[in-house]
Protein backbone atom coordinates (compact mmCIF):
# COMPACT_ATOMS: atom_id res chain seq x y z
CA UNK A 1 0.00 0.00 0.00
CA UNK A 2 1.02 3.77 -0.62
CA UNK A 3 1.91 5.96 2.10
CA UNK A 4 -0.92 7.99 3.80
CA UNK A 5 -0.16 11.57 4.07
CA UNK A 6 -1.51 13.18 7.35
CA UNK A 7 -1.91 17.23 8.28
CA UNK A 8 -2.35 17.68 11.56
CA UNK A 9 -1.77 20.88 11.76
CA UNK A 10 -5.53 21.28 13.06
CA UNK A 11 -5.17 18.46 15.91
CA UNK A 12 -5.16 19.90 19.55
CA UNK A 13 -3.95 19.16 22.59
CA UNK A 14 -6.02 16.07 23.97
CA UNK A 15 -7.78 15.38 20.76
CA UNK A 16 -7.59 12.13 18.84
CA UNK A 17 -8.07 11.51 14.88
CA UNK A 18 -8.00 8.38 12.63
CA UNK A 19 -7.47 7.61 9.33
CA UNK A 20 -7.30 4.65 7.70
CA UNK A 21 -3.64 2.68 5.93
CA UNK A 22 -3.66 -0.52 4.32
CA UNK A 23 -7.43 -1.29 5.57
CA UNK A 24 -6.41 -0.54 9.32
CA UNK A 25 -7.69 2.23 12.02
CA UNK A 26 -4.71 4.47 12.20
CA UNK A 27 -5.17 6.67 15.66
CA UNK A 28 -3.07 10.12 15.96
CA UNK A 29 -3.43 11.53 19.48
CA UNK A 30 -1.90 14.37 20.35
CA UNK A 31 -1.34 14.04 23.86
CA UNK A 32 -1.53 16.87 27.00
CA UNK A 33 1.50 17.52 28.63
CA UNK A 34 -0.71 15.75 31.67
CA UNK A 35 -1.03 12.70 29.34
CA UNK A 36 2.94 12.96 28.53
CA UNK A 37 3.58 12.87 32.33
CA UNK A 38 1.68 10.05 33.05
CA UNK A 39 3.53 7.73 31.10
CA UNK A 40 6.45 7.96 33.92
CA UNK A 41 3.30 6.60 36.59
CA UNK A 42 2.15 3.47 33.87
CA UNK A 43 6.48 2.55 33.61
CA UNK A 44 5.97 -0.01 36.41
CA UNK A 45 2.20 -1.08 35.46
CA UNK A 46 3.17 -2.17 31.39
CA UNK A 47 4.27 -5.42 30.61
CA UNK A 48 6.55 -4.38 28.31
CA UNK A 49 7.53 -0.80 29.16
CA UNK A 50 10.16 -0.20 26.62
CA UNK A 51 8.60 -1.62 23.67
CA UNK A 52 11.12 -4.89 23.50
CA UNK A 53 8.95 -7.74 22.40
CA UNK A 54 8.22 -8.28 18.83
CA UNK A 55 10.03 -4.91 17.58
CA UNK A 56 10.14 -5.75 14.46
CA UNK A 57 6.67 -6.24 14.01
CA UNK A 58 4.84 -3.73 16.89
CA UNK A 59 7.25 -1.03 17.20
CA UNK A 60 9.81 0.94 14.81
CA UNK A 61 13.30 1.47 16.07
CA UNK A 62 12.38 5.76 16.58
CA UNK A 63 9.29 4.73 18.82
CA UNK A 64 11.49 2.36 21.25
CA UNK A 65 11.11 4.92 23.96
CA UNK A 66 8.67 5.89 27.08
CA UNK A 67 6.39 7.94 24.86
CA UNK A 68 6.65 5.22 21.66
CA UNK A 69 6.45 7.84 18.93
CA UNK A 70 8.85 10.67 17.73
CA UNK A 71 7.55 14.00 18.95
CA UNK A 72 6.33 12.89 22.94
CA UNK A 73 2.91 14.38 22.41
CA UNK A 74 1.99 12.76 18.90
CA UNK A 75 1.29 9.10 19.36
CA UNK A 76 0.52 7.33 15.99
CA UNK A 77 -0.75 3.78 16.74
CA UNK A 78 -2.80 1.11 14.67
CA UNK A 79 -6.09 1.09 16.95
CA UNK A 80 -6.88 -2.48 16.78
CA UNK A 81 -6.36 -4.80 19.80
CA UNK A 82 -3.25 -7.30 19.49
CA UNK A 83 -4.89 -10.28 21.41
CA UNK A 84 -7.53 -11.23 18.75
CA UNK A 85 -8.49 -7.97 16.64
CA UNK A 86 -11.26 -6.11 18.98
CA UNK A 87 -10.98 -2.03 18.20
CA UNK A 88 -10.06 -0.62 21.97
CA UNK A 89 -12.27 2.07 22.84
CA UNK A 90 -10.69 5.66 24.66
CA UNK A 91 -12.04 8.71 26.02
CA UNK A 92 -10.80 10.36 22.92
CA UNK A 93 -13.02 8.66 20.36
CA UNK A 94 -15.76 10.56 19.22
CA UNK A 95 -19.21 9.36 20.44
CA UNK A 96 -20.35 7.61 23.41
CA UNK A 97 -18.10 4.55 24.70
CA UNK A 98 -19.84 2.03 26.27
CA UNK A 99 -17.64 0.32 27.32
CA UNK A 100 -15.49 2.55 29.58
CA UNK A 101 -16.05 2.55 33.16
CA UNK A 102 -16.79 6.14 34.86
CA UNK A 103 -13.48 6.09 36.74
CA UNK A 104 -11.02 5.26 33.31
CA UNK A 105 -8.64 7.72 33.10
CA UNK A 106 -7.39 6.46 29.71
CA UNK A 107 -5.63 5.55 27.36
CA UNK A 108 -7.35 2.65 25.87
CA UNK A 109 -9.62 -0.56 26.70
CA UNK A 110 -10.96 -3.37 24.59
CA UNK A 111 -14.10 -4.03 25.08
CA UNK A 112 -13.46 -8.02 24.04
CA UNK A 113 -11.72 -9.38 27.07
CA UNK A 114 -10.77 -6.29 28.66
CA UNK A 115 -7.12 -5.27 27.69
CA UNK A 116 -6.22 -2.30 28.44
CA UNK A 117 -3.57 0.41 27.27
CA UNK A 118 -1.68 3.54 28.58
CA UNK A 119 -1.25 6.64 26.62
CA UNK A 120 1.12 5.81 24.46
CA UNK A 121 -0.69 2.27 23.50
CA UNK A 122 1.44 0.33 25.81
CA UNK A 123 -0.27 -3.49 27.58
CA UNK A 124 -1.17 -3.42 31.06
CA UNK A 125 0.39 -6.08 32.68
CA UNK A 126 -2.12 -9.74 33.30
CA UNK A 127 -3.94 -8.54 30.15
CA UNK A 128 -4.79 -10.97 27.55
CA UNK A 129 -3.18 -8.41 25.00
CA UNK A 130 0.08 -10.28 24.25
CA UNK A 131 1.93 -6.94 22.58
CA UNK A 132 1.83 -3.32 22.54
CA UNK A 133 -0.49 -1.63 19.91
CA UNK A 134 1.40 -1.59 16.79
CA UNK A 135 3.30 2.23 15.94
CA UNK A 136 2.99 2.55 12.23
CA UNK A 137 6.16 3.13 10.70
CA UNK A 138 5.38 6.81 9.88
CA UNK A 139 7.94 10.21 9.57
CA UNK A 140 7.17 13.61 9.33
CA UNK A 141 7.68 15.75 6.24
CA UNK A 142 6.73 19.00 7.85
CA UNK A 143 5.92 20.20 11.22
CA UNK A 144 2.57 19.49 10.66
CA UNK A 145 2.61 17.04 8.23
CA UNK A 146 2.40 13.16 8.77
CA UNK A 147 3.70 10.24 6.61
CA UNK A 148 2.20 7.19 7.46
CA UNK A 149 3.65 3.64 5.83
FE1 LIG B 1 -8.81 -7.14 22.85
FE2 LIG B 1 -9.22 -9.72 23.38
S1 LIG B 1 -9.37 -8.72 21.48
S2 LIG B 1 -8.69 -8.14 24.76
Amino acid sequence: GAPVEVDISNLKPGEMMTVEWRGKPVWILKRTPEMVASLKQTDGKVADADSKRNPEEFTPEYARNEHRSIKPEILVAVGICTHLGCSPSSKFTPGPQPSLPDDWAGGFLCPCHGSTFDMAGRVFKNKPAPDNLQVPRHMYAGETKLVIG
